[in-house]
């Protein structure tokens, strides 16, 4: 049963990093930069971010939604990944934050591929509807309302779309008893359970460290 990546074996997983170096330079400067703006060091892992971008890909994603921007690093993988002509919305609440993302999105040269969303998601998402159905919905904000974002993702996603989930595995608690769950727990075992049994889509959680639920709209 042990099929932990890299088999729990901590050598062969830096093998594989260093060999498919999933952060390059610029990764590495929005990472830093991010840092010495005083952002939480909470963007996606450089091998998740290689994740993003190479389902985005496969999935020919032209249209695109992400749900937590922080510093524009997930983001700019997923760009990366999208089609040349490919327009990623990327939503972020805290001011702050988007400002650094701005930043990143400049100094990429992909200003004109991103769309900024500044407020909070649930009430950015009912908008946003308008220019959809969208190829790709990555969640990546609030654990709260993560049942919630995918309901949005299941209604606006084209068939073939992509949704996936960071942060799955809620840092260890999605499955633990805690009576009564926590409002975190109850969202992400909804989304879970909606991703896994609803028949609106084929899905699979990809054993990252935080765990990358991903599904395709049926
Ligand atoms: C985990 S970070 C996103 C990391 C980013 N996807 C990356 O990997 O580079 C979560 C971000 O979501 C933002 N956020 C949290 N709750 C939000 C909400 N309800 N609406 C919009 N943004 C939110 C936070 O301010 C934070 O910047």
């Amino acid at each position: 049963m042990n099929k932990a990546f890299g088999n729990d074996d901590p050598a062969l997983a830096r093998y594989i990093y260093d060999l498919y170096t999933p952060e390059d330079a610029q990764l590495r400067e929005v990472r830093e930069r991010a840092g010495g703006e005083g952002l939480p060091g909470i963007q996606v892992a450089a091998l998740d971010a290689r994740h993003l971008e190479v389902l985005v890909r496969l999935c020919g994603v032209r249209k695109a939604v992400e749900v937590g921007t922080l510093a524009g690093y997930s983001a700019l993988s997923i760009v990366r990944g999208m089609l040349p002509d490919g327009v990623l919305y990327t939503i972020e609440g805290d001011a702050h934050h988007a400002e650094v993302a701005a930043e990143t999105f400049r100094k990429a040269g992909i200003t004109e591929r991103v769309r900024q969303l500044r407020g909070t998601a649930l009430s950015m998402l009912p908008a946003l509807a308008g220019e959809g159905p969208f190829d790709f919905v990555f969640i990546d904000a609030d654990k709260e309302n993560y049942d919630q974002y995918l309901d949005w993702a299941a209604a606006n996603l084209r068939r073939g779309g992509m949704v996936a989930g960071d942060n799955a595995f809620l840092f260890g608690h999605l499955y633990t008893d805690e009576s009564p769950p926590s409002q975190g727990q109850k969202a992400m075992r909804a989304f879970h359970q909606r991703l896994a049994t609803s028949g609106e889509f084929r899905s699979t959680v990809l054993p990252t460290g935080e765990g990358l639920a991903v599904g395709i709209k049926l």
